[in-house]
C-alpha cells in the first residue's frame, strides 16, 4: 500500500520513464514526495528508494545533502529569506528580521497555527532583484517591510479561503 495519491505515483512512474537509471529520478521523486505530504517521513522515503533501487540510508543521505528537502513538517507556506550578499547589501537581514518579528518564529520553526514556517538560506539565485525570499515555489524580489507584509497577508488570506 502506497503512502502517495495515484496521481503522485503516476509522476514516480513517468519521472522513471524518462532516465535508463532509475536513481536519476531521485530528487525529483523526493520533490514530489515532500509536495504532497509537506515533508519526507520515513515511510515515504523508503518507498521511494523502493523504487529507484535505494536503501533508506542512501535516499536520507541524500535528503542530508538538499536544503530544500525537510525531514520535519513545515508550515503550509514556507518562507525562505535569502541574506546572501547580494540580498545583504540591500537590506536582506531587515527582511530576514522583520519576517521573524511578523511570524513570531525564527530559523526553520513553524508557526503555531500551521500556516507559516521560516528559513534564513543562501542565495536563490535572484541576485538581481534583491532583497529576495521564495515562499514554496514562488519568488519575491525587491522587497521592503511594507511588501513583505503584502506579501504575509495574501498568503494568511489564501490559508483562510482552504
Ligand atoms: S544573494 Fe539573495 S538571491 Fe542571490
Amino acid at each position: 500500500m502506497s503512502v502517495f495519491s495515484q496521481a503522485t505515483q503516476e509522476r514516480f512512474q513517468t519521472l522513471l520513464s524518462h532516465y535508463p537509471v532509475k536513481r536519476s529520478a531521485l530528487v525529483p521523486m523526493l520533490l514530489f514526495a515532500q509536495d504532497e505530504l509537506g515533508y519526507l517521513p520515513p515511510e515515504a522515503i523508503r518507498e521511494v528508494g523502493e523504487l529507484v533501487g535505494a536503501s533508506e540510508l542512501a535516499v536520507r543521505e541524500v535528503i542530508g545533502y538538499y536544503s530544500m528537502l525537510r525531514l520535519e513538517p513545515a508550515g503550509k507556506y514556507h518562507v525562505q529569506v535569502c541574506t546572501n550578499i547580494s540580498c545583504m547589501l540591500r537590506g536582506g537581514d531587515d527582511i530576514y528580521r522583520h519576517c521573524k518579528e511578523r511570524l513570531g518564529i525564527g530559523h526553520k520553526e513553524v508557526a503555531a497555527d500551521g500556516v507559516f514556517s521560516l528559513e534564513e538560506v543562501e542565495c536563490i539565485g535572484a541576485c538581481s532583484w534583491a532583497p529576495a525570499l521564495q515562499v514554496n515555489y514562488d519568488f519575491h524580489q525587491e522587497l521592503t517591510p511594507e511588501k513583505v507584509d503584502e506579501i504575509l497577508r495574501d498568503y494568511r488570506k489564501k490559508a483562510a479561503a482552504r
